[in-house]
């Protein structure tokens, strides 16, 4: 009796500590919840040894993932494994066996904020594992430097250096990959660095071989607006909350945590702060970018003055292209790649991902725009955790799907 009471106690403060009232429409929400208790709770433990001076969060989150997450490069029947170096970045080389002809290839970045994650992760392996043996391409999962120790431009930097690399004639004829069939994907953080480096790449005249193709999975694009409807409906959906984002791009950027509240409050982006300019403005504006069914009755905020307490440095670093790939000119998004853009409607980074899209439509450029009406941020990815949902699965297919048509 007395063990019964004790289970159906410690089962109610299970349950309350997992449940949330999520939107209706949400792909299986017990998974998520799941999922987001999770990583509530090693966001919890690593805030707790931040306070206490016993590390900084993100080496504590970071040790903990890559204790339950990381696994050595083990080749299967099928794909053949290893790590190397790719423009002096540490990366996961995938190439299925067998076959004579030449490979599709493709770069891959890593999400995690900038900051959090690893292409060594069960969960990125998986993926990358699976695009090689489904594709039969070759994939490079590139582990780029992450924040705190490495900041804005690093990370932009290293994804750089490994696409360039990867690009050349020699390192493709090392691995068998036809130069006229390479793509740039990541998701998340790593859409941000994939969509940098296609926009970067695309402009470089030197270049003899290109990116066919870019894959942008769910990416977050700009840090000048933290209101934008997907923002304001999804503040408080899982895993990606509002607040996470803002710390975030902060850690990335190099600013001071403590500014967390007047990036929230738009303060960053008030119109009497010069280093924003109404050309700039016009290339995140969602009143006009975004079609009515999702601006829906959200209002925008724009602060007609803000908060001093911003470096230069942040100001240049917050509007700089390289960090927020949608304030590219027209001209320049022209040049990029045919592109797939992955949302999700219940994720704060929805309409990053859509002005995205609608900006480069109007650049000329072909776009796939696949949404998932009950997809949450993530969940491509996690698509193989055993808790993991069908909104998962049917994105992953999706996407490798249309890499197999078009790459
Ligand atoms: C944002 O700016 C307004 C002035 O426009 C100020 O009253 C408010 O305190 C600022 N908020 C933050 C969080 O800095």
């Amino acid at each position: 009796m007395r063990f019964r009471l004790a289970g159906a106690v410690l089962l109610s403060v299970a349950a309350y500590y997992v449940y949330l009232p999520l939107p209706s429409g949400v792909c299986e929400p017990w998974k998520l919840m799941l999922l987001d208790a999770v990583f509530r709770t090693f966001m919890q433990a690593s805030d707790a040894a931040h306070a206490l001076g016993l590390c900084h969060r993100v080496h504590l989150l970071n040790h903990l993932v890559s204790w339950v997450e990381e696994i050595e490069a083990r080749s299967c029947d099928a794909v053949h494994v290893t790590d190397c170096k790719l423009g002096g970045v540490s990366t996961r080389v995938f190439q299925p066996k067998g076959g004579e002809k030449l490979k599709r290839g493709v770069v891959y970045f890593h999400g995690g904020g900038w900051a959090l994650g690893s292409g060594r992760m069960r969960s990125y392996d998986r993926l990358c594992r699976k695009m090689a043996e489904d594709l039969d391409a070759v994939i490079m999962s590139v582990d780029y430097r992450l924040a705190p120790d490495a900041v804005f431009p690093d990370q932009f930097n290293d994804a750089l250096a490994a696409s360039w690399d990867f690009l050349s004639l020699e390192v493709l004829e090392r691995y068998g990959v036809d130069p006229e069939r390479l793509c740039v994907s990541g998701d998340s953080a790593g859409g941000n660095l994939a969509a940098a480096v296609a926009q970067e790449l695309s402009s470089d005249e030197s270049l003899t071989v290109k990116f066919k193709l870019q894959a942008l999975i769910y990416p977050v694009l700009q840090a000048l607006d933290f209101h934008t409807p997907s923002y304001q409906q999804n503040q408080a959906v899982p895993i990606l909350y509002r607040p996470y984002m803002a710390r975030f791009w902060l850690q990335y950027l190099g600013g001071d945590s403590s500014l967390e509240p007047l990036l929230l409050a738009n303060n960053h982006s008030s119109l009497d702060e010069v280093a924003v300019d109404a050309e700039t403005r016009s290339r995140l504006d969602w009143t006009t970018l975004l079609p009515s069914e999702r601006r829906k009755d959200y209002k925008p905020v724009v602060k007609e003055t803000g908060s001093p307490g911003l470096t230069d440095e942040l100001l240049a670093a917050l509007t700089d292209v390289r960090a927020a790939p949608l304030l590219a000119e027209q001209r320049i998004l022209g040049r990029t790649p045919k592109a797939y853009v992955m949302t999700c409607e219940f994720d704060v980074l929805r309409d990053d991902g859509l002005m995205y899209v609608r900006r480069l439509q109007d650049a000329g450029v072909p776009v796939t725009s696949d949404h998932y009406e009950d997809g949450f941020h993530g969940c491509m990815v996690f698509a193989s955790l055993p808790m993991m949902s069908d909104v998962g699965q049917r994105s992953l297919n999706n996407y490798i799907q249309w890499l197999d048509r078009n790459l």
